[in-house]
Parts: C-alpha cells; structure tokens; sequence
C-alpha cells in the first residue's frame, strides 16, 4: 500500500437511530503511522462514529462509505475486521474479570494463526511498555484498578497485532495521575509504529500526543487540523479548554 494512501477513510458517514442523527455526514481519514484524535463533548457521536467503523452497528442505520486499506468494510461483522487489522477497546474496557492478566493477553491474541513462541515473544514486548501488567500478571483482571484495567484492555487489542486501534475515551473516570499516564502510554504505542484513533474528551491530553485532530460537535466534524494548530485555535480554547 501506498504510505499516502489513507489506512482507514471514512466518507459522508451518517446515523441515525429512529429519526435521530447521531452522525451527520462525517468525513475523516487516518494516514498509516498517525495518531489522530477525534474529540468533542458528551453525546457528541464519537462512540456512534467508532461503533459504525467496527461493524457493531446495524447496516440500516449507517449511510456512506469506510474504506480501510483501500478496501470498503461497510459491509463486514466486526470480528472479520479483527482479522483485517482493526481493534476497537471500547467505552468502560471490558476486560474479563475473572482471567488473570495473561490469560486476557492470550485472548487477545485468539484472533492469529500464530506460533505460541511469537505471542509469547509479543506479550513480552508489550510488557515492556505495560510493566505494571507485568508485575502483576497471574492477579485476576477484576482485582485491577481502573487505570489498569485500561492499560490491560489496550494490551490484550494490541495482542491481535492491529493495524489501527480505536480507543474510546480511555481517560473516562480516572484518576489525574492516572490519566497522565495513560496519555503517555498511548504515546509510547504510537511510537511503536501502532496507528492510532483516539476517541477523547480531554482535550487537552488528546491533542498534546496527537499529531492531527478533528473537532466533533452534534454529530458533525466541525473543525480540523494538525494537533499543533488546534491546541491553540481559540474555537478550541474556548470551547474545550477553558480560556
Ligand atoms: N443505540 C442508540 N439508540 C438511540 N440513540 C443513541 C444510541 N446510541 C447513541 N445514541 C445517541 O446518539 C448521540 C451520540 O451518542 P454517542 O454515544 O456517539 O456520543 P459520544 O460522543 O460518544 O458521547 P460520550 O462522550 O458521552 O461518550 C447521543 O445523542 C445519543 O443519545
Ligand atoms: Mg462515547
């Protein structure tokens, strides 16, 4: 593939549940080694945009078109686009409480045809980014703490070796030292080489780590550019960063 083709694009996607649009005519597109983050308020339609993107979402509810290496996925169930390369941690993570930190890890990586000796190999690549999951890896997934619960969560998607990792608001109800941390942990895994959608509400955290944006308001993307210039475009200090 072309390095300046986009990996995923996304055009005039909308939805509606009932006569509600949730989405209005989206237009988007992320470029293989970004990290891009689509940010906005509460009930903005970042969740309705990732979920239309996964396949999780009735096909009679979305319109437009999701081309992911330059192949269209409208039509395809969620689990055939693990396989492609795209994986989703969602709102609230989800892990399975009652593994342990590696059996999660494992399960992660359900997904390849791959000898055990290169999902060990992975598991120990990804510790070193995670070394709290590590530390702790025969504990049960229901005893973490929220914080890493994220960091498991986003471990056991990166086990099934995406080429795209949607994450939806992965800051949602943690901790200020705890957020921090996260954001750079999901720098780290970008620069790994692991393009990134980055689903977010802390603005400000989002854009310090992205390198392009797009602003999302009512269902509809009302602004974009390089992270740089959003960080100090006043729409955004007005709106979302207090000023
Ligand atoms: N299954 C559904 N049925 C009906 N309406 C829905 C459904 N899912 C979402 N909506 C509506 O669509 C709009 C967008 O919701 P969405 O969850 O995508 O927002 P969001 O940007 O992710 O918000 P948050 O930051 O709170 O997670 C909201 O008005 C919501 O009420
Ligand atoms: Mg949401």
């Amino acid at each position: 593939m072309n390095q300046r083709q986009p990996l995923l694009e996304v055009e005039g996607l909308s939805v509606a549940f009932g006569g509600i649009e949730a989405v209005r005519e989206i237009s988007f597109q992320v470029v293989q080694g970004e990290l891009v983050t689509l940010i906005g308020a509460n009930g903005a339609g970042k969740t309705t945009t990732l979920k239309a993107i996964t396949g999780t979402l009735p096909a009679s509810h979305r319109s437009g078109t999701i081309k992911f290496s330059e192949e269209r996925i409208d039509s395809y169930p969620a689990h055939s686009l693990l396989k492609r390369g795209l994986a989703m941690v969602p709102e609230g993570r989800g892990v399975f409480a009652r593994m342990s930190i590696r059996e999660n890890l494992l399960m992660g990586a359900y997904s390849r045809d791959d000898d055990p000796a290169n999902t060990e190999m992975d598991i120990e690549k990804w510790f070193t980014v995670f070394p709290r999951l590590k530390e702790r890896q025969s504990q049960m997934a229901g005893t973490l703490s929220g914080g890493e619960q994220q960091m498991l969560a986003m471990a056991r998607a990166l086990m099934s070796q995406p080429r795209l990792l949607l994450l939806d608001e992965p800051s949602m109800g943690l901790a200020p030292i705890m957020v921090e941390h996260i954001f750079e942990v999901i720098h780290k895994i970008a620069s790994q080489g692991v393009t990134v959608l980055l689903v977010e509400q802390n603005v400000k955290q989002a854009l310090s780590i992205a390198t392009r944006g797009y602003v999302m308001e009512s269902g509809a993307i009302v602004l974009t550019d390089t992270a740089e210039r959003l960080m100090r475009d006043e729409r955004v200090l007005e709106a979302y960063l207090g000023a």
